[in-house]
C-alpha cells in the first residue's frame, strides 16, 4: 500500500517533471594611462547599450533541482551545479517551480516528496547575496507557480530575500518593445526582473511579479526526441503562433531540454545520454542547443530573448550563448567544470550509474503495485 501509493505519487511527480525559463560592470574601470576601459553588461561591453529584449537570456532549467550529492543524485534533477554556480558561469535566467509549504513557498520538483530543495526565500536570498556582489549583471528569475500562489505571496518572498530593492517593475503593465538598455537597467538599479506564472498582474500588492504569459512566450517544453526542438509557439495557448506574439512584442523563449521515456513505465526524466548533442554548440546537427537558437532566430527575425536547458555545465552552452548573441568580448565569467561525458570519471560518467540504480530500485517499486 505505502509502495503504491508513494509510487503513484513519483510516477506522476515523474511523468510532469517540469516545464518552464538569463551579468553588468562597474563604472570605474580606469586604465593606467587615464583612459576607461569599456565596462561590461551581463559578461560583454557589447551588451551594454542592447535593450533587455535584444538580448538572449540562458537559463537554467529547474535550477534548484540539483542532481548532485545533495539529492543522492535524484534522477528528477536538472542540473549538476547550483543556481550560484550558473550565475558565475554566465546563465542570467533561473527557472524554479514552486509549491505551497505548511507556510512558505517551497522549491519543489514535481511533488514535494520527490525533491524539497527548501523555501523560496532561502535560495532567493543567495541570489540577492550573487547580485550585491555582482552589480553590473541584470538577472531574470522565472518561477512556474505550481500552486496557484497569490502574487502577494512572491513580493513577500523578493522582499524578504532583498531582491525587491533591485527588481524592475514595469511602468506600463503588458508587453512592450520599449525595454531599457541593459546599462539602464543597471544604472536604476532595477536589474532582477520575476516572471511567474498562474497568476495576474497586481500594481498595488506586487509591482515586481510580472504574470509571464502576459509578457512570455514558450516553445514546446515536452520534448522527447533530439528532432523535436521546434519554434513554435505552444504558450500561452491563446495566442495561436510565434508570428501573432512577436507582432505584440512578447518576449520569446525556447525551451531547450529533452526527455528521455523510462522504458515503458510512461515517466520522463532529464536526458543524461544525450546532453553533448543537445547543449552543443552546433548550429547543424540535429537536436543541438546551436540549430534550435539558430532556426528560431531566422524563423523569429531576432534573437530568441530566453533560452533554457538542463546541465548547463555540459556541452557548449555559453559558446552557443555567445554566438547567438554576437558576442567576442566576454569577460568575468568563471568556467564551471565540464558536466558532460566522455572523460571517464567525470561528473555525468558517475551521476549516470547512479541514476541507473535508482532507476532500478524505481522499476521494482512500480513493479510492486
Ligand atoms: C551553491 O553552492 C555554494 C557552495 O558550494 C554555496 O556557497 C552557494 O550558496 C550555493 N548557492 C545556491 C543558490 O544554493
Ligand atoms: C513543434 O512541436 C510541437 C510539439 O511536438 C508540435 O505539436 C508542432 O507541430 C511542431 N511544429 C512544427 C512546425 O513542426
Amino acid at each position: 500500500m505505502w509502495f503504491s501509493a508513494r509510487s503513484c505519487l513519483v510516477a506522476a511527480a515523474l511523468f510532469y517533471a517540469s516545464n518552464a525559463l538569463p551579468q553588468a560592470t562597474s563604472a570605474d574601470d580606469s586604465t593606467s594611462d587615464g583612459a576607461s576601459a569599456p565596462v561590461a553588461c551581463n559578461n560583454s561591453p557589447s551588451l551594454c547599450s542592447r535593450r533587455y529584449n535584444e538580448v538572449t537570456h540562458l537559463g537554467a532549467h529547474n535550477s534548484y533541482a540539483l542532481r548532485d550529492a545533495s539529492t543522492d543524485n535524484s534522477i528528477s534533477g536538472n542540473q549538476y551545479l547550483n543556481a550560484t554556480r550558473a550565475l558565475d558561469a554566465g546563465l542570467r535566467l533561473l527557472q524554479v517551480q514552486t509549491h505551497q509549504g505548511d507556510t512558505t513557498l517551497q522549491l519543489c520538483h514535481s511533488s514535494c516528496s520527490l525533491l524539497d530543495a527548501g523555501p523560496l526565500e532561502d535560495w532567493l536570498k543567495l541570489i540577492n547575496t550573487w547580485m550585491n556582489e555582482n552589480p553590473n549583471e541584470v538577472v531574470t528569475l522565472l518561477v512556474v507557480n505550481a500552486d496557484n500562489a497569490v502574487p502577494a505571496d512572491f513580493q513577500s518572498a523578493l522582499v524578504q530575500s532583498g531582491l525587491s530593492e533591485r527588481s524592475y517593475v514595469p511602468t506600463t503593465a503588458g508587453a512592450t518593445a520599449d525595454w531599457p538598455t541593459l546599462q539602464t537597467m543597471i544604472d536604476s538599479n532595477t536589474r532582477f526582473v520575476s516572471f511567474v506564472t498562474n497568476l495576474d498582474y497586481d500594481a498595488t500588492a506586487a509591482p515586481a511579479v510580472l504574470p509571464e504569459f502576459d509578457y512570455v512566450f514558450e516553445t514546446p517544453f515536452d520534448v522527447q526526441e533530439l528532432d523535436g526542438f521546434n519554434c513554435t509557439l505552444d504558450r500561452p495557448s491563446g495566442l495561436d503562433s510565434a508570428t501573432n506574439a512577436l507582432s505584440q512584442n512578447y518576449l520569446s523563449l525556447a525551451n531547450h531540454f529533452k526527455y528521455s521515456s523510462l522504458g515503458t513505465l510512461g515517466i520522463s526524466v532529464p536526458d543524461e545520454d544525450n546532453i553533448e548533442t543537445v547543449n552543443s554548440k552546433s548550429i547543424s546537427e540535429v537536436g543541438a542547443l546551436g540549430t534550435h537558437l539558430d532556426a528560431c532566430r531566422q524563423e523569429w527575425g531576432g534573437v530568441p530573448n530566453f533560452v533554457l536547458v538542463d546541465f548547463f555545465n555540459a556541452g557548449e552552452t555559453i559558446v552557443a550563448l555567445d554566438s547567438i548573441n554576437d558576442v567576442s568580448d566576454a569577460e568575468g565569467r568563471t568556467q564551471p567544470e565540464d558536466g558532460g561525458s566522455g572523460a571517464g570519471l567525470n561528473a555525468a560518467g558517475r551521476l549516470h550509474s547512479t541514476s541507473f540504480g535508482a532507476l532500478v530500485a524505481f522499476g521494482a517499486a512500480v513493479f510492486l503495485l
